[in-house]
């Protein structure tokens, strides 16, 4: 049978590492999708560079678009990321009829939702198993393994670079700066890397899982979205004598009301698995009705773990490209015309367990306030630590560990207790999940 013609727009890091693994892997790749899967042209700014990559072989151009509209090509992987251009070129390459396999998340978060329509009405996949989890399978797990669950949750590292960030903060003291530039010099970071920093990649991610879990649109703009540049390194600390860890996460979660979406830090048990999971690692945590939790773990970022997921989604693609449209997985794992439009809850409305840490004046009558403020919005404290002050200082920090209460009723207290005169700054709210698999 001919080879599988694709038309790679991008030679960077997943760009290299899919034409890399595709070669190495060519043998096996074609034994499992039934022909050979072969890049046939390449797009790429700096064509010295992007031929260093892909050898002699392989056609080379400037022109995106010359690869998306070339007849010969019938599968196209965007792998040059960003969301204007890689737009335009998805949207040409559906309207001429050729499958798109990519890695954007950001394309997918924000322009997601037209994406799946054109795809839909043109009977061609946008496949996009690399946009969640690096070389984790965690789209297939959601769309096909736990088909027969009501999601009850899915919570997760799902951003390489801040995990590797805090993991080298925690455990060598490296500055935030220095540990920044090396996970840019191993290519896990964003072209701008403030998305990873700011929590809006993970929140990429999480708004791609939650479409795929409970079969809602896609719905970036109610994502309640914190990053991890405020974290300072005494809560780390703080967090590690509690028996906690901290770590990046993004959570959905079906309630009663609707649909939680929240990126942010979380201090998470030691002792559970996810705790553990250090460096460019990732994992996601599922609970499904039937299946009870199951957590998938794997290399977060990176040229060949993305590679991996990309040449996934080739031979998927390989394998399904004659079958009736009508007849394959659904993009988004539910009928599009069965989407549920459950509502996205506002983040007040959340509950969760809180660490808060109040810098105040050592005198008394202080934890009686707090107490007081804490009490009137019916938040209970699970444990509290206070130090001695340092010689000659006056202000500590009081530490509270609360149970579950909801997020406005923290915020109303944390109002308050801000407003008391002995309290010295703000106060630090780190939320807590237990994820427990209940
Ligand atoms: P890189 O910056 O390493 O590579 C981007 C590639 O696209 C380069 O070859 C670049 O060419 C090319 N390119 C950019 N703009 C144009 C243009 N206008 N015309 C032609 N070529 C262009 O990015 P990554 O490989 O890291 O990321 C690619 C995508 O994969 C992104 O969407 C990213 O979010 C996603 N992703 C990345 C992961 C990772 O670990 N890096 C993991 C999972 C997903 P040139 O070099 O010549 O400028
Ligand atoms: N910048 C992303 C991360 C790449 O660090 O997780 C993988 O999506």
């Amino acid at each position: 049978m001919k080879p599988m013609n694709i038309g790679l727009l991008g030679v960077g890091t997943v760009g290299g590492g899919t034409h890399a693994v595709l070669l190495r892997n060519r043998d096996e790749i074609a034994r499992r999708a039934g022909r050979e899967i072969v890049v046939r042209v390449a797009a790429a700014r700096d064509l010295d560079k992007a031929r260093r990559v892909v050898g002699p072989e392989i056609e080379l151009t400037h022109d995106p678009f010359m690869v998306v509209r070339h007849p010969e090509i019938e599968i196209v992987a965007e792998l040059i990321g960003g969301t204007d251009l890689a737009r335009e070129l998805v949207l040409a390459a559906i309207a001429d009829g050729k499958h798109v396999v990519t890695a954007n998340k950001a394309l997918l978060a924000i322009h997601g939702n037209e994406i799946f329509r054109a795809a839909q009405e043109r009977g061609v996949s946008v496949a996009f198993e690399a946009a969640v989890a690096g070389g984790i399978p965690i789209i297939k797990a959601l769309r096909e393994g736990l088909t027969a669950n009501q999601i009850e949750w899915a919570a997760g590292i799902i951003n390489g670079t801040t995990n590797y960030i805090l993991s080298e903060m925690r455990d060598k003291g490296a500055t935030f700066d220095a540990v920044l530039n090396e996970a840019q010099r191993l290519g896990y970071a964003e072209a701008d890397p403030t998305f990873d920093i700011k929590g809006v990649d993970a929140a990429h991610k999480l708004t791609i899982i939650a479409a795929l879990a409970f079969g809602i649109p896609i719905q970036l703009a109610k994502v309640h979205i914190e990053g991890i540049a405020d974290l300072a390194q005494v809560d780390i600390c703080n967090a590690e004598e509690f028996g906690y860890r901290i770590k990046l996460l993004g959570i959905t979660k079906r309630v009663a009301a609707g649909i939680e979406l929240r990126v942010h830090p979380a201090l998470i048990p030691h002792r559970r698995l996810i705790a553990n999971v250090e460096g460019a690692m990732n994992a996601i945590l599922v609970k499904g009705d039937a299946a009870g939790p199951t957590m998938y773990y794997g290399a977060g970022a990176g040229a060949e773990p993305t590679a991996s997921a990309v040449i996934a989604d080739l031979v998927d693609v390989t394998r399904m490209h004659t079958a009736d449209p009508d007849h394959r997985v659904p993009h988004f794992a539910f009928r599009p015309d069965r989407l549920s439009d459950v509502p996205v809850l506002p983040m007040g409305e959340v509950h969760s367990c809180y660490y808060l840490r109040m810098p105040v004046v050592d005198r008394p009558g202080v934890l009686a306030d707090i107490t007081r403020i804490l009490a009137d919005r019916k938040i209970s404290v699970e444990a509290m630590l206070q130090r001695e002050p340092a010689e000659g200082q006056e202000q500590v920090d009081i530490i509270f560990l609360t149970h579950m209460t909801q997020e406005k009723d923290i915020n109303a207290a944390i109002e308050r207790i801000e407003a008391l005169p002995m309290t010295s700054g703000s106060v630090t709210r780190i939320r807590i999940e237990s994820l427990d698999g209940k």
